[in-house]
């Protein structure tokens, strides 16, 4: 794994904007994979600096989100489709229509999973896949557990996630326990990962999934399987 230390939030949002411009201006129709938290506002505020200089270019691109609450409504503010709304798609010139994040609000939540999976792949997966990191070690809601799943799934939250969200809910109570979440097979089929990371409350995550073994309880550690990963952080991340 390649790791980038940045000084501050604000470097290493510009750093890992850079890196998806990069795939982007190589491949316009690259599909990129994209994570919802905070650690990744600032790229996308970035990302969309970019867009309207003219340096990059959304029109071709389809993009495929990690996660989403389950269940939940796209109209909620605390959706993750809502997120992605407000923080990039309505700040580029993207074809909305081509942006998709598992559907929250699937009657069916086991069907919605295995449509999305099937769709992701039917995409090749994602050229660039972007990952923020639970303070757990988590990957999207990819929790951890004594086995993970290689497949978009549905999945509990555990009880330090939902301690971790609460501070965008109204109560612990209002966030949901359950979520659809691409798989670890999910994530691994990207071409190429960055993961994000910021601040000292995910020190000891990353630097379990430095330590360059696996385990299923950091399932962030799974991305030493993978040949592309690029960790950009900031230095109350990397020093602790
Ligand atoms: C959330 C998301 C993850 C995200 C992580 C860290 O629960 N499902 O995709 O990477 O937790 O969030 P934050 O960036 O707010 O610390």
């Amino acid at each position: 794994m390649k790791v980038i230390v940045c000084k501050d939030y604000a470097e290493m949002s510009a750093k890992s904007a850079e890196i998806v411009a990069d795939v982007m201006k190589n491949k316009p129709n690259a599909v990129l994979g994209l994570a919802t938290g905070s650690t990744p506002e600032g790229m996308y505020a970035k990302l969309a600096e970019m867009n309207k200089a003219g340096e990059i270019d959304f029109s071709q691109v389809p993009t495929v989100n990690l996660d989403e609450y389950y269940p939940i409504s796209p109209d909620n503010d605390q959706s993750y489709r809502y997120f992605m709304n407000k923080n990039l798609f309505d700040r580029v010139n993207i074809d909305k229509t081509h942006t998709h994040v598992p559907q929250g609000s699937a009657a069916d939540g086991e069907a919605e999973a295995k449509r999305y999976e099937k769709f992701v792949r039917s995409l090749g997966g994602a050229d660039i896949q972007v990952l923020g990191i639970g303070r757990n070690g988590h990957i999207a809601f990819n929790e951890p557990d004594t086995e993970l799943v290689p497949e978009t799934h549905i999945t509990s939250l555990t009880e330090d996630t939902i301690d971790a969200n609460a501070r965008f809910f109204a109560s612990a109570a209002d966030v949901p326990t359950k979520a659809l979440t691409m798989g670890m097979g999910t994530i691994l089929s990207a071409k190429k990962i960055i993961i994000l990371a910021n601040g000292k409350g995910k020190h000891d995550a990353v630097m379990q999934m430095l330590k360059g073994t696996v385990t299923t309880s950091c399932p962030a550690s799974f991305l030493n399987l993978h040949d592309d990963v690029v960790l950009v952080c900031d230095e109350a991340c990397y020093n602790g």
